[in-house]
């Protein structure tokens, strides 16, 4: 085609596809998210054009105003005019009215066919309301560039105002590292949502990751670490200048900034450039294991306490937040029942024992802080040991420390792992990118009631209100924060906004096919379900004459899928709409896709028609040989003409469990290899599943499940082999490793194999 002509063809289709924009399935209906607390919709509609009028009458809703003038015109290309006089019609008139009827974030808007009107008490209020106007609009509101299309919005009246005061989101920048331009990103969309709390993690074992000028040694040999690999991370901190600017970023969008400083625990970092306020006086390395480590603040020097207030002192003025959270969790006591110092303290302080001393640390910088006007809060274990006089507590362990701290009238933040640790998997493991365990989907994050059964009739008002915590040990790039977070995070923001008695799932999965276009309009890498198996997601099937394979996906989206090893588009694949049974060796290629045309990654399946693998042995030693190698080891191969440090028998893989044997029992090290050697009896002809996170399973004297090099947290492999009845040989080997902070020996620890046709793992004889 002609080049003219091509361009032509372009613009003519992008002219069909911009048209038609608005009619698009996502854009119907209202989708407004949090839902507000009442809305009325009348006939007629409201049309935002480039000559409407912002009427602002306050001066501080001007920077309200022009925030939405600049977000307006990025999408719409109009640049919008302010002025202090509502004309006739064609504006957007936001008004402040000391005695509106709602809460101090609370707002009304009214739409009609002349304008719209925003009433709130506050500058905040007026934000939420134009948000909710935001909302209102089709989702391409959001795009950073020009979308041409009608900008209407239907006529409504709403009045809104949140359930709960504290609506957070909180990210660890510990682990991995998020610079600032991601973290503005996420606060761009958090505002969005009417979420209103950041919660900074910012100090931790494997890395601190704000500047000291009185205490340099953080800057460099507390922000860099040697990974167990070998590799450099680091160094990475924010600068003061960075951390004034995330504040004030968060500010303009009515996002408070809540510090965190961990102490007693999680300090190696600190005690890597500062070993003496430690009980043992170090050497210490910035920690490349996640976990808990067991050296932490010394309680008993009071040197640790004036280094610890010179931070909490250096760190307090970049924030705003009347907030100061000194975590608190997860402080091993063991250092202290030796420390000669620390058991001087308890003595001292006639403390009863080590809780006790936690307590009194806590309560000691928690001085500091009153004296500052900062209100402390801590994760939940700050109850143990007693509970210091003006905390808030964050509730991590399930539901009990805020439901015990609210009934003992102090506040409560509600943070449990269970529905809200975004860390967590939202698919299933074998399909979904390696976390750090958990199954918490979005519909169970969404089904969180904040206020905890069992609570004081009196006290539910100490329940502040949730936030949603994504801890990075798994999330090695800020693009994956996003993936863990969203579209979860959304579920937190209507757990924590929208009344209890409005929740309605089905509507929320509704309105979330809107609200992913809005985060495209970010550029927010979020998760899409991808085609799971019924049962478990394996990866490569065996069959004998006939294999179905069933799929399904954590919320309903459609699936697409091709046989013919081609990536599924909308061009060359099917629709799935019942399970898909094949009777020749296939690859299937499977996706799944959303109502705006997004696709999920494409997951590949093998389905291999196979005959029974014969036997290898008639007859066979009912044991294994077990050899074990002391060292590092990362390839199996690295052990070929290694002599064994130790050799044992051990019982043969006839469990459906079967267990690695754990070197801990003979050596105390912390590395090890073990090779398993043997044979294992099959019942019968048939297809057989393995699944195991092992680096390596050999059958019959063939590489089955390949591991190595991966991180074991999660088991990935799950495949299935035609074997015929009888004796067949197996090896396997685990390797002795820290691969991405996992220590190999706490998870590999067994193959698990049953029959394919067995639904349950039972046992084989
Ligand atoms: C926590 O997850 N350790 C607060
Ligand atoms: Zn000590």
């Amino acid at each position: 085609m002609h080049t003219f002509k091509k361009l032509f063809a372009l613009v003519l289709s992008f002219m069909i596809i911009s048209c038609k924009t608005d009619e698009k399935t996502y854009n119907q209906e209202i989708n407004i998210t949090p839902k507000p607390m009442e809305l009325s919709v009348r006939d007629g509609k409201f049309t935002l054009k480039s000559n409407t009028i912002f009427v602002v009458k306050d001066e501080p809703v001007r920077r309200v105003a022009d925030f939405f003038i600049s977000k307006i015109q990025r999408s719409t290309g109009y640049s919008l005019l302010k002025q202090q006089d509502r004309p006739s019609s064609n504006y957007i008139d936001l008004s402040i009215v000391a005695d509106l009827k709602v809460n101090d974030e609370g707002y009304t808007v009214d739409v009609a066919g002349d304008g719209i009107s925003v009433k709130a008490t506050t500058p905040q209020g007026i934000f939420y309301g134009l948000q909710t106007v935001m909302q209102l609009l089709p989702a391409e509101i959001e795009s950073p560039d020009v979308v041409k299309i009608s900008w209407t919005i239907p006529n409504v009246s709403i009045k809104d105002e949140p359930r709960f005061k504290y609506r957070g989101q909180h990210l660890d920048v510990c682990r991995h590292f998020v610079d600032v331009e991601h973290i503005k990103k996420q606060l761009d969309v958090m505002a969005m949502f009417k979420i209103n709390k950041f919660h900074w993690h910012l100090t931790d074992d494997q890395g601190w990751r704000i500047e000291s000028k009185k205490y340099p040694k953080l800057n460099s040999a507390s922000t860099v670490r040697t990974e167990s690999e070998g590799n450099i991370y680091g160094p990475y901190y924010y600068t003061h200048q960075q951390i004034r600017e995330i504040v004030a970023y968060a500010g303009e969008r009515f996002i408070e900034v809540i510090p965190e400083v961990e102490l007693p625990g999680h300090a190696v970092a600190a005690l890597s450039a500062y070993p003496e306020y430690s009980c043992t006086g170090g050497t210490f390395e910035v920690r490349n294991v996640w976990g808990v480590a067991n050296d932490v603040f010394c309680a008993g020097n009071d040197a640790t306490f004036a280094f610890l207030t010179d931070i909490i002192e250096e760190v307090i003025p970049l924030f705003r937040s009347d907030y100061f959270h000194i975590g608190g969790d997860e402080c091993p006591k063991g250092r202290w029942e030796k420390c000669p110092k620390c058991q001087e303290r308890i003595k001292k302080e006639k403390l009863k024992d080590e809780h006790e001393l936690q307590s009194w640390f806590i309560r000691r910088i928690e001085k500091v802080l009153i004296q500052h006007n900062k209100k402390m809060i801590g994760w939940d274990e700050i109850l143990e040991g007693g509970l210091a006089p003006s905390a808030t507590v964050m509730s991590w362990r399930g539901e009990k420390g805020g439901l015990d701290a609210a009934n003992m009238g102090h506040d409560a933040i509600m943070t449990p792992g269970g529905w809200l640790y975004l860390d967590h998997y939202q698919g299933d493991p074998k399909v979904e990118p390696v976390t750090i365990g958990g199954y918490t989907t979005l519909e169970k994050t969404y089904s969180y009631e904040p206020v905890p059964e069992g609570i004081d009739s009196d006290k539910a008002k100490h329940i502040l209100g949730a936030q949603a915590n994504v801890w990075t040990e798994y999330i090695y790039a800020p693009e994956q924060t996003e993936y863990m977070a969203y579209p979860r995070a959304i579920a937190l923001a209507e757990v924590t906004w929208s009344r209890r008695e409005q929740k309605d799932y089905r509507d929320f999965e509704r309105r979330i096919a809107n609200q992913l276009v809005r985060l495209d309009g970010h550029h927010i890498n979020y998760h899409i379900p991808i085609p799971e198996q019924p049962g478990s997601s394996s990866g490569f099937i065996a069959f004998i004459d006939s294999a179905t394979v069933e799929l399904k996906t954590t919320r309903p989206v459609k699936i697409i899928y091709t046989t013919g090893m081609e990536e599924p588009a909308a061009r060359n694949s099917k629709e799935y709409t019942a399970p898909l049974k094949f009777s020749e060796s296939t690859v299937l290629k499977v996706r799944s896709v959303l109502p705006s045309g997004k696709m999920s990654v494409t997951r590949t399946i093998y389905l291999d028609k196979q005959t029974y693998a014969p036997a290898t042995a008639t007859e066979a030693a009912s044991d294994m040989k077990v050899e074990y190698y002391r060292g590092k080891y990362f390839k199996a191969s690295e052990l070929e003409g290694k002599t064994p440090d130790e050799i044992e028998h051990v019982e043969s893989m006839r469990k459906v469990k079967y267990r690695i044997p754990d070197y801990r029992e003979v050596y105390d090290d912390d590395y090890c290899s073990v090779v398993l050697t043997g044979y294992f009896h099959v019942p019968e002809n048939g297809i057989y599943c393995f699944s195991t996170a092992v680096d390596g399973l050999w059958i019959d004297g063939k590489l089955f499940i390949d591991n190595e090099g991966t991180v074991r947290k999660n088991v990935k492999s799950d495949k299935s082999i035609a074997l015929a009845k009888g004796y067949h040989s197996v090896k396997i080997v685990r390797l002795g490793n820290i691969i991405g902070g996992w220590p190999s020996q706490w998870d590999a620890v067994s193959v698990i194999w049953k029959k394919a046709d067995q639904q349950k793992f039972a046992e084989l004889r």
